[in-house]
């Protein structure tokens, strides 16, 4: 039993992979955000935002790992969100190192566009609220 379920198992994930990769690709850009109206938009952004979120982020901000916030945890968001989510988005990309440990610039994954981690941001910021 144990020898099936192994070549299972990485198919599985390779399919998540190649899952999580080809909704990267099909993110609405500038344009067609702005045509649609605005609740279609947000909606998007958030479509968007929690799949980039939980195939690049929430490895450590799910778990808190090295103090990372945890996306519902009040305490942990209000101060930050304080400085509204532009700022916010500029040290994800740029990265930062905070009171708590260090955020890798993008999260640690360098093809993230800034727009990609916009939507991650906005997202982890509407869960929080
Ligand atoms: C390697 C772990 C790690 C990964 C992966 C990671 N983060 Fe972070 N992130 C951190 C840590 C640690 C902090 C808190 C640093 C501090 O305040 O001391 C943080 C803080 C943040 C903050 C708060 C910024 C602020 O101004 O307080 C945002 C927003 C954020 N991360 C977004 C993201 C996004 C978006 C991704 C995925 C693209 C991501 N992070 C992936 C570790 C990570």
């Amino acid at each position: 039993m144990k020898m099936t379920i192994k070549p299972f198992m990485s198919v599985f994930v390779c399919g998540l992979l190649l899952l999580a990769s080809c909704t990267n690709e099909v993110l609405p850009n500038q344009e067609q955000l702005s045509q649609s109206s605005k609740g279609a938009a947000e909606e998007k952004q958030m479509a968007s935002g929690k799949v980039i979120y939980e195939s690049n982020c929430a490895g450590c901000h799910n778990s808190n790992v090295a103090g990372a916030p945890t996306p519902g945890d009040k305490a942990d968001w209000t101060e930050r969100m304080a400085q509204g989510v532009n700022a916010m988005t500029k040290k994800s990309i740029e990265g930062f190192e905070g009171k708590k440990g260090v955020m890798p610039p993008k999260g640690g994954n360098s093809v993230l566009t800034d727009e990609e981690l916009l939507n991650a941001v906005s997202y982890m910021v509407k869960i929080s609220q």
